[in-house]
């Protein structure tokens, strides 16, 4: 079981039991997030700042590795559509990928 902290969405806390489930799903049942791509590793835009638990997640993928090549993903961000947690997490949703209809905290 992982908790999975929205920092700056009131924090909002998910529970969830399956270590192989890719976060996007999680994500997508409990809140809007951001996917242009479908979640297939195209685009960036389900990008998450990692505040706590990056050890928890699942490795680089290769879709991943590309974009931070091309300096698109810096070192504390993931991919949601590429990853899944085995611990618990706390994430932020970038500036640049926050949704209109939805209120972020700072
Ligand atoms: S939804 Fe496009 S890379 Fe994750």
């Amino acid at each position: 079981m992982a908790n999975i902290i929205l920092d700056n969405l009131q924090s909002k806390r998910i529970i969830t039991k399956d270590k192989s489930e890719k976060l996007l799903h999680i994500l997508l049942r409990e809140t809007d997030w951001m996917h242009a791509c479908g979640g297939k590793g195209r685009c960036t835009t389900c990008k998450m700042q990692v505040l706590e638990g990056s050890e928890n997640l699942s490795e680089i993928t290769e879709a991943e590795k590309k974009y931070i090549k091309l300096n698109k993903l810096h070192s504390d961000e993931r991919l949601a559509c590429q990853v899944s947690t085995n611990g618990d997490l706390t994430i932020r949703v970038k500036k640049e990928n926050q949704l209109p209809h939805l209120r972020y905290g700072k």
